[in-house]
């Protein structure tokens, strides 16, 4: 057991919350700051109640500084593992401003404070987004990026600012972890994705279908190159996700890791059809879509080439897919309005704000 803790940004987040856990499995101490905009401090104490651990949390935003070195003096920080950030790309597209001031302002602010408190190790979600429309199928690292929206840009210009300090100070160690697309939930049931208002991602909202909280899922297009019309994607268990952020960590330890950027992905694509119908099968019946008009800016096909992360993270995806399915399904029905009907803010001894 490590005395240093590692500070998650976002912690009470989808991912940030099923990584905390697997961080607590592995006996490392955790604090986790998040601001709650779209997250609850209910999945903090779900966390508690399924490691049986204590959890330090802190409702601190990211864009405040002098908050953030409060955290790094009070605790002994050896490394941050950084999902803090606004996520939504049609949203992104209507407040461009609001995504790169939360994501990059914050991201640098975070990176201020870790320099000033002498914390050099950073674990950064980034997203297979960064790969715009990819030319070569599955994606390799070295494909050049080129987002094509807000969100995206935000996760490009942040990969490009880790990576600027990486090079002019060999302090600095960083993994930029581009996940593909993030779905399932804790096998427990206990913990999963808790999706504030309608989702807009195909898993959330195809399990509100599931549950009769949405009437009918829109598959966006059927007329792309993929094998039965619809878009194809990399759909990555969150257990397996949250495993890669430890297998970086563990890279961390290693001397003068630099920088570098890993796809953390199964290397399987599935089309939406596909996923309707393993997740139809999770439910035991048939769900209810149509086909309407292409989603503008979805692309044809995101499937990692996942060798890198393998091969360097010595990590893998385990999971299958109706692991996923069944995990989302268990989830979804235990908790019908995901955290909504839970209290909800933080104590308030947990609060720092210089805002
Ligand atoms: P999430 O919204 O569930 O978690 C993000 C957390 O960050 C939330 O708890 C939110 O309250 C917190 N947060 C946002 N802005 C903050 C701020 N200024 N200060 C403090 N906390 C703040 O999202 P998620 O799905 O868990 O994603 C985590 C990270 O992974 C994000 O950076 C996201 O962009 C990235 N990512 C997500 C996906 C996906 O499909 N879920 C895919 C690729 C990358
Ligand atoms: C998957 C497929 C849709 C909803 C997004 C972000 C990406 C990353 C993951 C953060 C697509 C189709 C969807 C629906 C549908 N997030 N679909 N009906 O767009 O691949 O990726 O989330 O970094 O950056 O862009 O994920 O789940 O929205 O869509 O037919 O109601 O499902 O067209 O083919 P996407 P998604």
């Amino acid at each position: 057991m490590s005395d240093k803790a590692v500070l998650v940004t976002g912690g009470a987040g989808y991912i940030g919350s099923h990584t905390v856990i697997e961080l607590l499995n592995a006996n490392q101490n955790v604090v986790i700051i998040d601001n709650l905009t779209n997250s609850s401090y209910e999945a903090v104490r779900r966390i508690e109640k399924l490691t049986e651990k204590k959890v330090t949390f802190y409702k601190v935003d990211i864009l405040d500084k002098k908050a953030m070195l409060e955290v790094f003096k009070r605790h002994d920080i050896w490394a941050v593992i950084h999902f803090a950030g606004l996520k939504a790309v049609g949203e992104s597209t209507r407040i461009p401003l609001d995504y790169y001031h939360n994501n990059i302002t914050g991201t640098i602010l975070l990176l201020e404070a870790m320099k000033e408190s002498n914390v050099h190790n950073i674990v950064f979600s980034s997203s297979a987004t960064v790969y715009g429309d990819p030319a070569i199928i599955p994606i390799p690292e070295t494909l050049p990026t080129g987002a094509t929206n807000p969100y995206g840009r935000t996760k490009q210009f942040i990969e490009h600012i880790i990576r600027d300090l990486c090079t002019a100070e060999n302090n600095w160690n960083a993994a930029l972890l581009r996940y593909f697309n993030p779905a399932g939930a804790h096998p427990s049931g206990i913990l999963g994705e808790n999706p504030l208002g309608v989702p807009n991602n195909l898993m959330p909202y195809l399990s509100q279908v599931a549950i009769g909280k949405r009437e009918c899922l829109s598959v966006f297009g059927e007329d792309y190159d993929t094998p039965d019309g619809t878009c194809v994607r990399d759909y990555i268990n969150v257990i397996d996700l949250a495993k890669g952020h430890l297998a970086a960590l563990t890279k961390m330890r290693e001397p003068n890791v630099g920088c570098a950027e890993y796809n953390l992905g199964t290397g399987h694509g599935n089309t939406v059809l596909e996923m309707i119908h393993a997740f139809s099968k999770a439910v035991g019946r048939d769900l209810k879509y149509k086909i309407v008009a292409r989603r503008p800016g979805d692309v044809r096909n995101l499937t990692a080439n996942p060798e890198k992360a393998n091969k360097e993270l010595n990590w893998k995806c385990e999971k299958t897919l109706e692991e996923t399915c069944e995990s989302l399904w268990n989830w979804q029905s235990k908790n019908p309005n995901g955290l909504e009907d839970c209290p909800g803010d933080a104590p308030a001894e947990s609060i720092i704000c210089y805002l």
